[in-house]
């Protein structure tokens, strides 16, 4: 059996922009323990596949629950973090991560790198999230190849107040008014998913829906979700959003409430700009 190729250069690129971001969020402390998965999808890049596929390792997913991958994403090739691994051991992304190809029935994949040589590695259990949110952007015209989720602490922190969280709009004004820049770098808002069970099929299908109008998608009460062209791109987004929630936090916590840029301002950025 099969556990290692040869990467070439453009995909070691993007596996090290990975590892680039994987340390930037454990910095901010937003992935603890194994809180958060990055994931990119090679399959541009990646080139012909060095042997015959059936020698690698093969998982099938009904072996872990009811999930299934669009069958859109058959033989599409991935790197992940796998599930259990910590982000900042990304650094070493053959331990913390794997190299798999979605097989043609999408019912499963096979390991083709990483994944510490061992043949039962397992990608993020939020996996099927990042499947269903690549291919839907793709489907749509998107060059969005990335997708990030982490546990960044104000966004969290503002999706626990119950006035924010029920509302995009709200949520997102709120974000918005505290600096031109997030009005500027986070264009399309934030969506908020509603609570939900991690790694469920209703937080892979409702995430997918918010990508596809929002910029970054909050998970009420647990993290963050975006995409981008690589992993910087996807964790500019949540950074710059988390930016506005964090500043607004502060004025709460000392003891005022924001005056905001005003809408009227905000409407002359988003004309400024062609945001
Ligand atoms: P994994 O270790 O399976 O990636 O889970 C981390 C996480 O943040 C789940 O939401
Ligand atoms: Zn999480």
């Amino acid at each position: 059996m099969k556990t290692n190729i040869e990467l070439n250069d453009a995909v070691l690129h993007e596996i090290t922009k990975v590892s680039e971001v994987g340390s930037y969020l454990w910095l901010r402390e937003w992935a603890e323990r194994n809180g958060g998965n990055i994931s990119v999808d090679l399959t541009d890049i990646f080139g012909e596949l060095d042997g015959d596929i059936n020698l690698f390792p093969h998982c099938s997913l009904n072996s872990i629950g009811e999930f299934s991958f669009p069958k859109e994403s058959a033989g599409h090739i991935f790197f992940v973090k796998g599930t259990g691994e910590r982000i900042r051991e990304l650094s070493r992304p053959e331990d913390a991560g794997c190299v798999l190809r979605i097989d043609d029935e999408a019912k499963g994949y096979h390991i083709l790198w990483g994944g510490r040589g061992q043949t039962d590695y397992a990608p993020t259990s939020e996996f099927i999230s990042h499947v269903e949110i690549i291919i839907a952007k793709q489907k749509s015209g998107s060059k969005d190849r990335c997708v990030v989720h982490t546990h960044p602490l104000e966004l969290i922190m503002l999706s626990h107040h119950r006035d924010y969280v029920s509302s995009d709009e709200i949520f997102t004004n709120a974000c918005w008014k505290m600096l031109p820049e997030v009005r500027a770098f986070v264009p399309r808002g934030i969506g908020i998913v509603p609570y939900c069970m991690p790694g469920s099929q209703t937080m892979a299908n409702t995430t997918t829906e918010k990508l596809m109008r929002f910029d970054v998608a909050v998970w009420e009460k647990h993290g963050a979700v975006s995409t981008g062209q690589d992993a910087l791109e996807a964790f500019d987004y949540i950074d710059v959003a988390n930016k506005g929630a964090k500043l607004f936090l502060g004025c709460l916590a000392s003891g005022f409430e924001p005056e905001g840029i005003s809408l009227a301002d905000m409407q002359d950025l988003k004309e400024t700009f062609n945001l």
